[in-house]
This record gives structure tokens, C-alpha cells and sequence, in this order.
């Protein structure tokens, strides 16, 4: 299969679970049977928040995923599903301001600032905000060397996600455990070969080296721009 008909079928297999969505809320909308249970705007938060989480993963696998695989051309994705990401989270972030809190700014403000959990969430949107702004060629060509390391800011993103999917769930932690662990081993992995870069540059004198290529998230072009 060529690339640009792999990015077709990465788009659209993006987008089912947001269609899947929205029909279902347009079945409650009729007062037709439907999946989001008898209390919808919980339901919404938590099918957001868990596809923002998974994409943020995702986002975070596909520069090992290369290394591993030698499959270069997944690159290419990386763009793309970082900005999944930042899509599932801005539903999740609507459902809460819209949905939730009928744009009652005194109490949204309340929540983000008296609730950690939600100011760990809050903090992690602000943060992926440039990382979404800045994914375009334009601002990587401007941004050059600037933007890997604006971009590595989807590391702290991503612990912050994780750490509010924990603090979220009230009874069952087993989902965020499972996140938790996938984070630790995409981490643990580019600790790993940030290690074996500075041995193979200098196994006399170990100084530092950029893990350029360990990758971040959300755009991938920087590699090559
Ligand atoms: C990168 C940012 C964020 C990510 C990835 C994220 C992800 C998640 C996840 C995975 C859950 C738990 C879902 C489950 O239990 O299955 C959750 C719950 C929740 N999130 Fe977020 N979240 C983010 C930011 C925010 C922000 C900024 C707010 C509000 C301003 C927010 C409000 C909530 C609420 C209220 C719940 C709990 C829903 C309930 O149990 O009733 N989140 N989030």
C-alpha cells in the first residue's frame, strides 16, 4: 500500500471512534436507543479522555516502533497522531466546559484550581497547545533546532495525562495501571538508547549527547524538516 493511501486509512480509522460518538449522541438527541448510558456526559469524559490518552501513547511508540521494526516510513504518522491526540483531548475539554459545566467560568475556574487531578489535565492541554500550533512545516523550518526541544515537552504531557487518568478513577485503576506501564516502558526505552548513544560516542569520556531521534510526540518532521 503507498504512503498517502496509509494516511487515508490512518485518518479515517482516527476519526471512527469521534464518528462513533457523535452518532451516539445524536441517537440520545432523538431519544433513540443508544450507548452512553444513563449518565452521557460521564460516559463522554471518559471515552475522551481514553482515546487523548491512547493517542498521546501511540505518539510516543512510533520512533521505537522504527528503531525496532526498521519500518521508516511509520514516521511519517507521528504528526498525524499526535494531533489525534490533541483532537480527543479539546472533545474532552468541551464535553467538561460545555456539557458538564454549561460554560459556568467561576466553577470551571473552581475545579482547575482546587481539584489536582484536573489541574494536572488542565496543565497538560496548556502544554500540548504549542506543541499543536508549532506541527505545521512552516513553524519547524522557522523553529529549527528550538522546535526538537519545544517538542520534547511531550514527555512532562504525557505523565501528566497519566497521572490524572489516576487520579480520575475512583474505583477501578486498572486501566490507568496498564497506561502507567506503557509509559514507563516507552520511557524506559529511550533511557535506554540515550545510554547506549553515549557509550557508543565516547565509552572513554561518556559526555551527554541529544537522543535526537528518541522522539517526541506530536510532529515528527523535524527530523528531517
Ligand atoms: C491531556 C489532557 C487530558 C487527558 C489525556 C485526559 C484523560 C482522561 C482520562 C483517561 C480520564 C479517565 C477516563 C476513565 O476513567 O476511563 C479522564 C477523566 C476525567 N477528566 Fe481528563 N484528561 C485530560 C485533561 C482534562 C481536563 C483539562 C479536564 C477538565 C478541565 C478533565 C476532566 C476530566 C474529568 C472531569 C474526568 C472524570 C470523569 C468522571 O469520572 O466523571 N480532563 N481524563
Amino acid at each position: 500500500m503507498k504512503l498517502p493511501s496509509l494516511k487515508i486509512a490512518a485518518h479515517i480509522l482516527a476519526l471512527l471512534p469521534a464518528i462513533w460518538l457523535f452518532w451516539q449522541g445524536w441517537l440520545l438527541y432523538d431519544f433513540q436507543d443508544n450507548a452512553l448510558t444513563a449518565n452521557p456526559i460521564k460516559y463522554i469524559h471518559h471515552y475522551t479522555g481514553d482515546w487523548a490518552i491512547r493517542f498521546l501513547l501511540l505518539g510516543l511508540a512510533i520512533s521505537p516502533l522504527r528503531k525496532i521494526t526498521g519500518w521508516n516510513r511509520v514516521i511519517a504518522f507521528r504528526r498525524m497522531v499526535g494531533l489525534y491526540a490533541f483532537f480527543y483531548v479539546m472533545l474532552h475539554l468541551l464535553n467538561f466546559i460545555v456539557l458538564d459545566y454549561y460554560f459556568d467560568w467561576a466553577i470551571i475556574i473552581k475545579e482547575i484550581i482546587k481539584r489536582p487531578a484536573i489541574t494536572f489535565g488542565m496543565t497538560a492541554i496548556i502544554l500540548l497547545l504549542p506543541l499543536a500550533v508549532t506541527s505545521t512545516r512552516g513553524w519547524i523550518r522557522r523553529l529549527g533546532k528550538k522546535w526538537v526541544k519545544l517538542h520534547k515537552l511531550i514527555y512532562p504531557i504525557t505523565i501528566l495525562a497519566v497521572v490524572h487518568n489516576f487520579m480520575m478513577v475512583k474505583a477501578d485503576i486498572l486501566q490507568p495501571a496498564i497506561h502507567m506501564a506503557i509509559l514507563a516502558v516507552l520511557l524506559g526505552y529511550r533511557l535506554y538508547y540515550w545510554f547506549l548513544l553515549r557509550r557508543k560516542a565516547n565509552p572513554a569520556n561518556p559526555k551527554p549527547r541529544s537522543s535526537k531521534g528518541a522522539g517526541s510526540g506530536m510532529a515528527t518532521t523535524a527530523e528531517k524538516p
